[in-house]
This record gives C-alpha cells, sequence and structure tokens, in this order.
C-alpha cells in the first residue's frame, strides 16, 4: 500500500496546524517531520516543542526524522511529546542497534536512515528491528533539492532484501519526489513517499498533495499488475 508523507519541512510554520490539515484532506496518512541541530546536517528546524504542538493539531502518525547528533539523549523527549514513528540516520549513531532498541522500548516505531552515499547491504544485520528503512534521495538538510537517480537501484536493492529475508519493513524515500519523479519511485519498491516541495512548495497543500498520491496510487496498480504478469 503506497502512502503520502507530507513533510513540513517545506509548510508555513506559522499557520502549521491548518497546513497539515489541508495535506490531511488531500490524502496525506502520515506527518513527516524533519529534525536537524545544525551539526549532523548544515541547518537547523524544530524539537519536540513542536512535535508537541503538532500532537494537538492532527491525529495522524508523526513520523520523525531525526538528523542529529547525541539521538538517544533526544529519544525519550521525543516519545513524550508524542511522537510515532522515529527514524536515525546510520551516519550519526554510533550504537545504532542500541538506538534502536531504545526508539522501541519507548513505544515507537524505529527506523534508519541512509544517506546517499552509504550502502543498503551495510543494513542486514539490523534490518529485522526496523519497521521502516528510509532511502535519503537527496543529500539530506534542505527541503526543494533535485532528486538523485541512483536512488532507484537502492530501492530495489531493499525490496529485493526484504523479500529474501521474509521481512515486512516498509520502504520509505525522502528528497525530491515530485510529480516528474513520483511513477519510477514507486515501480522500484517504495510504499511510504515524503514530499514537502511538490505538497507545501505552491501553497496548495490539499490540491497538491491530491493530485502526487493519485499518480503514486497509479504507478502502484501498475507495479502490482507487472508482478502478477510475471508469475
Ligand atoms: C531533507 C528532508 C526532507 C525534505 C524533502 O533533508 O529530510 O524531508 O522535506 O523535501 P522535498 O520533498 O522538497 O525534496
Ligand atoms: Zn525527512
Amino acid at each position: 500500500m503506497v502512502e503520502l508523507l507530507p513533510s513540513i519541512l517545506s509548510a508555513d510554520f506559522a499557520h502549521l496546524a491548518e497546513q497539515v490539515q489541508a495535506a490531511e484532506r488531500g490524502g496525506g496518512t502520515v506527518i513527516h517531520v524533519d529534525v536537524m541541530d545544525g551539526h549532523f546536517v548544515p541547518n537547523i528546524t524544530l524539537g519536540p516543542p513542536v512535535v508537541k504542538s503538532l500532537r494537538k493539531a492532527t491525529a495522524l502518525p508523526l513520523d520523525c526524522h531525526l538528523m542529529i547528533e547525541n539521538v538517544d539523549q533526544f529519544i525519550p523527549d521525543f516519545a513524550e511529546a508524542g511522537a510515532n514513528w522515529v527514524s536515525v540516520h546510520y551516519e550519526a549513531c554510533r550504537h545504532l542497534h542500541r538506538s534502536l532498541q531504545l526508539i522501541a522500548h519507548h513505544g515507537m516505531k524505529p527506523g534508519v536512515v541512509l544517506n546517499p552515499a552509504t550502502r543498503v547491504d551495510l543494513l542486514i544485520d539490523i534490518l529485522p528491528m526496523v519497521h521502516h528503512v528510509l532511502v535519503m534521495s537527496v543529500n539530506p538538510g534542505f527541503g526543494g533539492q533535485q532528486f538523485i537517480e541512483f536512488s532507484l537501484d537502492k530501492i530495489r536493492r531493499l525490496a529485493q532484501l526484504r523479500q529474501e529475508l521474509g521481512l515486512a519493513f516498509r520502504i520509505e524515500v525522502d528528497g525530491g519526489v515530485a510529480h516528474d519523479t513520483v511513477a519510477r519511485i514507486v515501480q522500484a519498491g517504495a510504499d511510504l513517499l515524503v514530499a514537502g516541495n511538490a505538497v507545501f512548495g505552491a501553497g496548495r497543500p490539499e490540491q497538491d498533495a491530491r493530485a502526487l498520491l493519485a499518480a503514486a496510487r497509479q504507478a502502484a496498480v501498475e507495479r502490482e499488475a507487472a508482478i502478477h504478469r510475471d508469475e
């Protein structure tokens, strides 16, 4: 099942509740929240207090993508604030296994994120622990960047590993998801589509979410049909 995760990074922060609710009316089913610390990535965004406010504005799951150092120190705060899914970067965690355990221990769904330069196969040992794997299809830090094409190979490799290992983790893609890329991303095997600029950039989150989701669903139907043809 393909889902759209509006990323609030490109929203109007002065009207965050309305923007999130509009994206939800357009078909968004999980809200993607980018947390940046100015150390791991060259930008600063928000932290647990904003998550706590968002928690009151929507009943949808909040997917917190932590682009920060010292993740273990902040995981309890995100749980307390009402986060549902928390993903941490392979590149930012000295003890990734421990951080994933800590997220699950706090009752949240653990995810792992890969930068464009990090190989999928490095994750094999921890895949059974994760609810989702997030493939960064741009370098993290900013919205509105161009999709990196070889991310499609990483999505395909993850889908193959999921099948070979008999696992059920979900494959999330973040960065440059837009009208001109979404079909290829879905066809490669992604099922969670993060979109910031394509949803909020033009100031019409409801309409633009709806149109992007429709294109994604169409590609998913074609993907399923191709799988059945091959069987
Ligand atoms: C970038 C963030 C993304 C960002 C994607 O570091 O992780 O979630 O919002 O932005 P778009 O969809 O504009 O490429
Ligand atoms: Zn993100």
